[in-house]
């Protein structure tokens, strides 16, 4: 097996992954960063995003409104020291990809122009027509390119962490071309994988968010924090999943039962206002959860749309004008008319909530750091407690960059005074993870015992969309917890169609599924023992939010094979006590 020396490795080529090795290239030149990735960094997940990044920026908008926003849309678990961190930092991130040449969107005098967004009483997202996510990613990527320092491992999947004397000291990882294993030795790690919205079967997540960061830091003993709260959004393309920007509301565009009512109305969210755009009142623009669980309750009043792809509501754009959709809703018009048939200038489109992202992950702090030492994470893999349990659209991209660059100035510390690796140790553990790789070409086939791939991992969808979606009960949540142990119980004898070496995507598919079946595990644990509703976390057996023995962060730690063990951390508080989130009014 190759050693591959390097001082930083980088897990993941996303906006975290490369605004991390950006801001380590930068700092220091002698470096040695290696950027490894399952994907050639321009098909990472950040592609997909639509409707921008929120910073402030203009005259009437301010941090401390930033901050009231970020904390009461996640209905306060949010660690209030990391937003005042991140709102601070937001603008000075976005300002920097401008000038690394992000093609914002400007208004008719020049300056950087921005849209309302769900849950934000101010315009702040910057963007760059409806695919902010693909311009953000492609700046980031071309900027690295300027480095030599940084060495690019496109296609290798990383497999385990190399952990020796208490600290993080490398990792190993497949060459998927070749199958062939590789050891890098480096100072530090950073993690910056992305979610793991795969475990549901209706997700706008690309097929490549499998949680493989959060599984590997979970493995090597970083608890997962606050894994219940999963992010729905509430406008998905019914058949697809695909994601129809909140932008599509933040323009103006409003969403109609199957009466023509725009019931948002009846949910807390403002009286109803004239059509038009923008609108910072909230009906539309009321933040995720709210939104999404109102069409759960237009569901259960029978108010929804019966289409060929289940049970919609209607998201309607065409009193906007062709000329404005084309403008900032290109992609939009595009995607519904490619998978639905559906002309949003002519017609309004069926929508339904969908799986989005998470607001849990690897436990880390402000600095980015997590509790094993020379160990890191940023982006959606890792909850630094940004988002609660609820996050507002558009400050995630945003996250990527603040905390991105975050992880590379602690891991950069890191690297100056941790102390010489034991060789022999290092290798013995990367010989054992190979190992483990090539014990799974060994086991039986199906025929002869072995489990599917396919099979487990439609279980496993199947019972996350059952029993965790946007609203739960404990009957569900203890079927879930049961049906994901015993998955991963049957997860040991899955069996190999593929045995060859060559770009194995079957051996690829499992390991994805390894790491899911630990993701929903820590979920499942996490969502039954929280006996409140809060955020994207609804229980349908109790329903208040419950700050006496909840505003606290679930730690689930994982324990091999036994389910996981479930400590709490107390949520820091700053100078926003808990309080009423109220969507009711006019925000101007
Ligand atoms: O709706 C969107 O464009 C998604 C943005 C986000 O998740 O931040």
């Amino acid at each position: 097996m190759e050693i591959i020396e390097t001082d930083i490795a980088i897990i993941g080529a996303g906006g975290a992954g490369l605004r991390a090795a950006i801001a380590l290239a930068q700092t220091n030149p002698t470096l040695r960063i290696a950027l490894i990735s399952k994907v050639y960094p321009m098909r990472s997940h950040t592609c997909a995003a639509e409707g921008g990044a929120a910073g402030v920026i203009k005259a009437d908008d301010s941090l401390a409104l930033h901050f009231d926003d970020t904390v009461g849309g996640g209905d306060w678990l949010s660690d209030q020291d990391c937003v005042e961190y991140f709102v601070q930092e937001a603008p000075k991130e976005l300002t920097q990809l401008e000038h690394w040449g992000c093609p914002w969107n400007r208004e008719a005098d020049g300056s950087v122009a921005v849209r309302p967004f769900g849950g934000m009483k101010k315009q702040r997202t910057w963007f760059a027509a409806d695919k902010s996510g693909f311009h953000i990613l492609h700046t980031l990527f071309q900027t690295t390119l300027q480095f030599e320092s940084i060495k690019r491992y496109d296609e290798y999947f990383a497999i385990d962490l190399l952990v020796d004397d208490g600290r993080c000291q490398g990792l190993t990882a497949l060459e998927m071309h070749s199958g062939m294993m590789k050891q890098f030795n480096a100072k530090a790690v950073i993690i910056a994988g992305g979610g793991a919205g795969r475990m549901f079967p209706f997700t706008t997540n690309g097929a490549i968010k499998t949680g493989d960061g959060m599984a590997l830091a979970y493995r090597a003993g970083v608890p997962l924090k606050d894994m219940e709260f999963v992010q729905y959004h509430p406008t998905g393309l019914p058949n697809t999943g695909s994601l129809l920007t909140e932008a599509c509301r933040g323009e103006g565009g409003v969403m109609l039962n199957k009466h023509g009512r725009r019931y948002l109305q009846d949910y807390g969210m403002g009286p109803e206002t004239p059509l038009g755009k923008p609108q910072l009142k909230t009906m539309e623009l009321g933040p995720r959860d709210r939104v999404s669980q109102a069409y759960w309750h237009e569901w259960q009043k029978g108010n929804t749309v019966t289409t060929p792809w289940g049970e919609c509501v209607l998201l309607d754009m065409r009193h906007l004008g062709e000329k404005y959709i084309n403008e900032r809703l290109p992609l939009v018009r595009e995607l519904a008319i490619a998978y639905l048939g559906v002309d949003i200038v002519k017609d309004a489109v069926p929508i339904r909530p969908v799986v989005h992202y998470m607001m849990g992950g690897i436990s880390t702090n402000t600095k980015a750091a997590t509790s094993l030492p020379g160990l890191y994470a940023a982006g959606e893999c890792a909850c630094v407690s940004l988002n609660g349990a609820n996050r507002l659209g558009s400050n995630s991209l945003t996250e990527l960059l603040v905390f991105g660059k975050a992880a590379a100035l602690s891991a950069l510390e890191h690297t100056m005074q941790a102390g010489s690796a034991n060789a022999a140790v290092l290798r013995e553990k990367a010989l054992a993870s190979q190992a483990r790789i090539r014990e799974l070409f060994s086991r039986p086939t199906p025929s002869d015992g072995g489990e599917t791939l396919s099979g487990l991992r439609k279980e496993m969808m199947d019972t996350m969309e059952k029993n965790c979606g946007l609203y739960r009960t404990e009957t569900g949540l203890k079927e879930a917890v049961s049906t994901i142990q015993s998955l991963r119980e049957r997860y040991k004898k899955v069996s190999l169609h593929d045995k060859s070496n060559v770009f194995n995507t079957d051996l690829f598919q499992v390991l994805e599924l390894g790491s899911m079946l630990d993701c929903a595990s820590a979920l499942t644990v996490s969502a039954l023992a929280r006996q409140e509703s809060r955020g994207a976390h609804q229980r349908l057996d109790f329903v208040q939010r419950d700050d006496v023995n909840f505003l606290r962060h679930s730690m689930a730690s994982y324990q091999g094979d036994a389910l996981p063990r479930l400590d709490y951390l107390d949520v820091v508080i700053t100078k926003s006590p808990p309080g009423v989130r109220d969507y009711s009014g006019d925000h101007k």
